[in-house]
């Protein structure tokens, strides 16, 4: 399918991000978000906080996505926004706010699955990055799905593997709370696991058949752990920051690592991407580009940090694909915290 140059403007509010983006064609004229740091006191997201921060930071989000783009509202050929899956206050807002504006200005409005926007994240140009050709095998790491998935194109999505507990985010956030650091864990894990050991402490590896993730078992191996050695020693956590973070980071990424290439062996596709917002882990990156130097017949596509996290652009991209192939909603659409696949 090919994307014309659609002027398409994209709504993203499932979770604690307000994002609104505009594209054309497959450029990205701008990509704008608000990130709330409100929930970095309670440990992790409070769904009737975020839902009144999206209420606050919608129209000042989409206003400036406008301006930057240079564009006009009337313009738009249409609207995409998130109607699902993730928090429904949150969805709510951004639900409501598509609908209200496509009413407003007469524009076709089209309901967008978040996980596979994450998923067509990689069709967005940037610099130096080439887009997947299909079929590829995605694995979308973030805090709510861990998932692994044929892409036979941008409308058929094949779930082969996922989680059977926690996310990969999740296990992220969960050690990172053990270990005292605030809320989202996961880019501290990374950051401190830069100096640190990877090697220095080992925690239960799960043995999930087939291609399935889990994270449960590791996350209470690092729990008593933590608990036997902080009885013994006070400081410990704090002695050992950077070596605890890398190391948990290391079960994680190898977890992920080992499934996709059990993944790749058994669909023989060759053409791999990663995405959502655990794609940014330095570590899993570095790992997927050890795999792809010593398998150079693998294409790897790893999309820029800003493309990875909760994002607009990737609501906008997969709503130009929707719309390419006819695709559009009316306003009967609603919210969906549970969107199916
Ligand atoms: O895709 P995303 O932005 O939102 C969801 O749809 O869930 O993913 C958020 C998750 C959080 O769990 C956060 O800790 C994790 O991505 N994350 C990271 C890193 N950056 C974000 N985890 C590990 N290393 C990172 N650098
Ligand atoms: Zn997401």
């Amino acid at each position: 399918m090919e994307l014309n140059n659609r002027l398409i403007l994209g709504i993203e509010s499932s979770c604690d991000d307000t994002s609104a983006a505009v594209l054309r064609g497959t450029q990205i004229l701008a990509n704008i978000t608000h990130t709330q740091l409100i929930h970095e006191a309670y440990g992790g997201v409070v769904p009737e906080l975020a839902s009144r921060a999206h209420i606050e930071h919608i129209v000042p989000v989409v206003k400036r996505a406008i301006e930057t783009a240079q564009v006009s509202l009337k313009d738009i050929d249409a609207i995409a926004f998130t109607q699902g899956p993730g928090l429904m206050g949150s969805l709510v807002v951004g639900t409501s706010f598509a609908k209200g504006l496509a009413l407003a200005l007469n524009k076709p409005l089209i309901g967008v699955h978040h996980m596979k926007a994450h998923i067509l994240s990689h069709f967005i140009t940037h610099e130096g990055m080439t887009a997947p050709s299909f079929p590829y095998l995605c694995l979308t790491v973030s805090g709510g799905h861990t998932q692994l998935v044929v892409v036979h194109d941008a409308l058929h999505m094949e779930i082969i593997g996922k989680t059977i507990d926690d996310a990969a985010g999740e296990a992220f956030d969960k050690a990172a709370k053990m270990l005292g650091l605030p809320y989202p864990g996961g880019p501290l894990i990374d950051q401190y696991g830069h100096n640190g050991n990877p090697m220095a402490f080992t925690f239960a590896e799960p043995n999930i058949p087939e291609l399935n993730f889990s994270f449960s078992g590791l996350k209470t191996s690092i729990l008593y752990y933590l608990k036997k050695e902080v009885a013994k020693n006070s400081e410990f956590i704090a002695e050992n920051l950077n070596d605890l973070c890398a190391s948990i980071q290391h079960s994680i990424t190898d977890i992920l690592l080992k499934k996709l290439k059990k993944a790749q062996q058994q669909t023989g596709i060759k053409c791999i991407a990663v995405s959502g917002g655990v794609s940014v882990n330095s570590d899993l990156r570095a790992k997927l580009q050890a795999w792809q130097v010593t398998n150079p017949e693998l294409s790897m596509h790893i999309a820029l940090p800003s493309y990875c996290t909760d994002n607009a652009a990737m609501i906008a991209i997969t709503g130009a694909f929707l719309f390419e192939a006819g695709i559009t909603h009316d306003q009967q659409i609603s919210a969906n915290a549970k969107l199916p696949w």
